[in-house]
């Protein structure tokens, strides 16, 4: 088996505490070694470190760099930032994975990857959906016919999360299409491809200046079409479907997605498939993201670089679209 990858985390806030379980899995099983934990403040971090039995911890993201221990560095911190510190990350010589959205737009995402691509390091987005076993399935289940002829994805995601600071906060890369959006784009993606012909959609736009929620669609040759809707300030949870000519495949979860549902045209259920996580959905992430390290490859066949930066193409188009403007724009 080959060495653990020494895996640490930058920025030990919501989604570190929960993505370290899935990491803590995966070193139990030894493709992970818990290395290190860098977080603004060094007390939070040293918590936060033997909270998870993570070897080191230090008070800043400068620090937890100069690590030698440290390979493949998790950025959990908010969108905005992602960018510059996935930068700061491989300038130093450490693989990335970061957080989704991979940047605030196809600019900054396409910088970091050309970076890596000079260093020679992995990169790539934890779009965790991307490597969970059930998305995974879908191409084959698709290639069997039963659904006939993709036509139609849709999808919505829809919580009520605009209470959080680093949400409505344009300077942060608020808004909902980035943090919640961004996952059924994601699918339309996966689903259809990576070269979408035209994109439109509204918004409701917070005082704020972000996307509070909004109703868009993706349309890709041959009239293939995404019909896709996010919400911040709604709780609707995650849904998708993709619907064929004879009939449909249904996420009950799109995003903590654990089953599938065959439906064939008119409503009749032919089958509900089970794809139980291993951990919590986060291990398939990373331990991909670790195979590819250890293989010298630059990224994920699972979430590929160039499907991040259609997701952001689509994402930029409809910022612009609704006047919802990011520092870094
Ligand atoms: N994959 C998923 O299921 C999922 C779910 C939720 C969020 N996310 C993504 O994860 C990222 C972080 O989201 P979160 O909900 O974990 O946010 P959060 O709780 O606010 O944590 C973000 C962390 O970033 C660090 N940070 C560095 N500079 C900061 C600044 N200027 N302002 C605020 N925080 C700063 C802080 O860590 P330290 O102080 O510890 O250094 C903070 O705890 C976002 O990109 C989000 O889209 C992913």
């Amino acid at each position: 088996m080959a060495e653990a990858v020494g895996f640490s985390i930058l920025g030990a806030g919501r989604i570190a505490g929960k993505t370290v379980l899935a990491a803590k899995h995966l070193a139990a099983r030894g493709s992970l070694r818990l290395r290190a934990v860098g977080a603004r403040d060094a007390a939070r971090a040293a918590e936060f470190a033997s909270a998870n039995g993570f070897e080191k911890s230090f008070g800043s993201y400068e620090a937890l760099l100069a690590d030698p221990a440290t390979e493949l560095v998790y950025v959990a911190t908010p969108n905005s930032l992602h960018a510059a510190h996935a930068k700061a990350c491989l300038l130093a010589g450490k693989h990335v994975i970061c957080e989704k959205p991979f940047a605030t737009n196809e600019r900054e995402a396409a910088e970091v990857f050309a970076l890596a691509r000079e260093r020679g390091l992995f990169c790539g987005e934890a779009m965790w959906t991307r490597f969970q076993p059930s998305w995974r399935a879908i191409p084959g289940i698709v290639a069997t016919g039963r659904i006939g002829e993709p036509r139609l994805v849709e999808a919505s995601f829809a919580v009520p999360v605009a209470n959080k600071a680093r949400l409505v906060d344009p300077k942060l890369g608020g808004g909902a299409l980035l943090d919640l959006g961004v996952y059924p784009v994601a699918f339309a993606i996966a689903t259809f491809g990576e070269n979408p012909v035209r994109v439109a959609g509204h918004a409701v736009v917070t005082p704020s200046g972000v996307d509070d929620q909004s109703a868009f669609s993706v349309e890709w040759e041959g009239g293939r079409f995404a019909a896709l809707s996010c919400s911040m300030s709604a709780a609707g949870g995650a849904r998708g479907r993709l619907v064929g000519t004879e009939g449909s495949i249904e996420l009950p979860e799109l995003v903590r997605c654990e089953s599938l549902r065959i439906v064939r045209h008119p409503g009749i259920e032919l089958e509900t498939m089970p794809f139980p996580f291993a951990c919590n959905g986060y291990e398939y992430e990373f331990e991909a993201a670790a195979r590819a390290v250890r293989a010298g490859l630059p990224e994920c066949a699972e979430a590929p670089q160039s499907a991040t930066l259609a997701a952001m193409r689509v994402m930029d188009a409809l910022r612009a679209s609704w006047g919802v403007r990011f520092p870094a724009d």
